[in-house]
């Protein structure tokens, strides 16, 4: 039974290395796509709440948990083969990676700046690290993202 039970683990893990493997690039826009969707969403609640437009304190710090954790993950959401199709990322995105990783850099270090001044719930340090957050949203897109009508 142990070994049954071994296998069809084994057989799950490969399954998944072999889809990780397999991503089309098609997929692998909408994966983007959806992270950054996510992260919008996240930043759309936040704004609403640091505003006082709603009173949802106690929802801060797992919005700024799961920015800061979309933010690591768009790291890796950007593959080689994934730069045309249906896609709003501009191709010089991979004609330099250096300075694009920078900006993901950026984007996870200001995440995670959201996420410890929220732990603290001081209110001027959260204002400031929201807007630096902002900033590494909008320093990409404007480099590396069609420009929006
Ligand atoms: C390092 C670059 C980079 C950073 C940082 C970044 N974005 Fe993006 N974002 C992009 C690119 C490129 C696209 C276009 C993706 C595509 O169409 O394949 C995009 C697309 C989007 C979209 C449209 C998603 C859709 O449904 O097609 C939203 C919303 C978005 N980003 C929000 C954010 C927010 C909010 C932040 C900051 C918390 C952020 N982004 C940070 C590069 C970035």
């Amino acid at each position: 039974m142990r070994r049954v039970i071994l296998a069809a683990a084994t057989a799950t893990v490969a399954l998944f290395q072999l889809s990780a493997a397999a991503e089309a690039p098609a997929d692998a826009i909408k994966y983007r796509q959806a992270i950054m969707a996510a992260m919008g969403g996240h930043i759309a609640a936040l704004g609403l709440v640091n505003m006082g437009r709603v009173p949802h304190q106690s929802h801060l710090q797992a919005h700024a948990d799961a920015l800061a954790d979309l933010a690591t993950q768009a790291k890796v959401a950007f593959p080689a083969n994934s730069g045309t199709g249906e896609t709003e990322a501009l191709p010089l995105i991979w004609q330099e990676q250096d300075r694009f990783n920078q900006a993901l850099a950026a984007n996870e270090k200001a995440a995670a700046g959201l996420k410890a001044a929220i732990a603290t719930g001081d209110k001027a340090a959260i204002g400031k690290a929201f807007a630096e957050v902002g900033k590494s949203c909008k320093g990409c897109h404007d480099r590396y993202r069609e420009a929006q009508q």
